[in-house]
């Protein structure tokens, strides 16, 4: 998958329309994680720097095609101003005259935000004319929303099927770190996958399987594993009616020769609450009422001996009810551990959700090898699945090699975090 990027574009004087991802948490009207927003930095700056007249485009939560607005990118826009240090004004709705009048008035190296895409229902379903009347504002279009790019939308697909269509610098690394996991992972290659269920988790999984050396399963969803491999798990969190899948994966797992660490002690407690009575216990000997709510110290220590020659790691999923501090632990512990061997020189990917904040919580983020914007599209990427806002993205011709892109980086810096779950404002 090598796509072209806005290197390759000719955006000097051109009034370029940017997809970027700044879906971020706000409280109390103001950004609380603007990770999405430093991720994108660099492809604005660039553009700008070009002479380009940027047209930015979000959306921000789930507003179902109603103005709402707790919704409004306002916020967004006075951070992405301070973080530019040059001021980015906001339109009030996508579409609309005085909107057509102020991209016209875009001078070049001038950029504006456009009002949540989302406020429109015909983004979601990717309408045709929504999507030409966003095009019409530019002559280029660029993608730099990774974390969006498993939606096939108007400002992902709908208006790249009608501009020449470029990847952002967010969008290339996101594609470069992700496909080197599946395409060319050094050796030997450990995939930590946790969070709360094994549905939503099924098809990673399954082309994990196909390419690991280890697999440790960890959080809620590692209950329905330990379900599967006949032990009880009490009243903890856990699908049974995915056990028959999860049989099938860890028969897939033997087949191929992967090793695959599943919990042998858990933190157990009455209630899934704060300040609830809690202990470390066998995993074999979990009491009918109470809860798996976190990993014990001896699969800890199982899961960072099976890790500690490892060249590549992904991680995806908190592996214990990561919001209540008491049962954070492990997931804490891991992110420390992975963290360390980063600076040993190990490829380690983490890709969204909790497992973020795990690792931002302990100010560990510079450390990792890359931290993916894309929850959900950086698991359907690692499913093996093309995601429709990248395919949609012009192909680089055989003969052109890549300009400065990613191919010619060793390692690439550390950048960018935050994902959907804990993402609505
Ligand atoms: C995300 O936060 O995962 C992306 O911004 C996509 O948001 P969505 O799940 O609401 O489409």
């Amino acid at each position: 998958m090598d796509k072209l990027t806005v290197r390759d574009a000719d955006v000097t004087g051109k009034r370029v329309f940017v997809r970027v991802d700044f879906n971020v948490p706000l409280e109390d009207g103001k950004v609380t994680d603007d990770s999405r927003i430093r991720a994108s930095l660099p492809t604005i700056r660039y553009l700008l720097s070009q002479g380009a007249r940027v047209v930015l485009a979000s959306h921000l939560g789930r507003p179902d095609g109603k103005v709402q607005d707790g919704l409004r990118l306002r916020p967004v826009a006075e951070r992405l101003t301070m973080l530019l240090g040059r001021n980015v004004p906001v339109t009030g709705d996508a579409l609309g005259a005085g909107t057509v009048d102020a991209v016209n008035r875009l001078r070049n190296g001038e950029a504006l935000l456009l009002e949540n895409l989302r406020f429109h229902a015909e983004e979601e379903t990717d309408d045709p004319e929504f999507a030409q009347q966003l095009a019409d504002y530019a002559e280029v279009y660029v993608n730099d929303a990774f974390g969006t790019a498993h939606r096939a939308h108007a400002s992902t697909v709908g208006v790249a099927k009608i501009l020449p269509a470029y990847a952002g610098f967010l969008m290339e690394r996101e594609i470069a770190m992700l496909s080197r996991l599946l395409e060319d992972p050094a050796r030997p290659f450990a995939a930590i996958v946790g969070g709360a269920k094994v549905s939503g988790k099924l098809k990673v999984l399954d082309n994990l399987v196909s390419k690991v050396d280890v697999l440790v399963l960890g959080g809620g969803m590692a209950n329905t594993f330990l379900l599967a491999q006949g032990k009880s798990v009490g009243k903890s969190l856990a699908e049974h009616d995915m056990v028959d899948e999860a049989r099938r994966v860890l028969t897939a797992a033997e087949k191929a020769k992967v090793q695959v660490i599943l919990p042998v002690d858990v933190v157990v407690a009455k209630e899934v609450t704060r300040g609830t009575e809690y202990k470390t216990i066998p995993a074999e000997k979990i009491p009918a009422s109470w809860h798996i709510v976190d990993l014990g110290v001896e699969t800890l220590g199982l899961i960072q001996d099976a890790l500690a020659e490892a060249k590549t790691v992904f991680w995806n999923g908190p592996l214990g009810v990561f919001e209540i501090p008491s049962f954070a632990h492990g997931t804490k512990a891991i992110a420390r551990y992975l963290a360390a061997r980063a600076d040993d020189g190990a490829t380690v990917v983490v890709g969204g959700g909790d497992s973020v904040a795990a690792i931002q919580q302990q100010g560990l983020a510079e450390r990792f090898t890359h931290i993916s914007t894309g929850g959900g599209a950086s698991l359907e990427f690692l499913e093996g699945r093309e995601l429709p806002g990248v395919a949609v993205l012009r192909d680089r011709p055989a003969e052109s090699p890549a300009k400065g892109g990613s191919k010619r980086r060793r390692k690439a810096q550390p950048t960018t975090a935050g994902t959907g779950r804990g993402r609505r404002a």
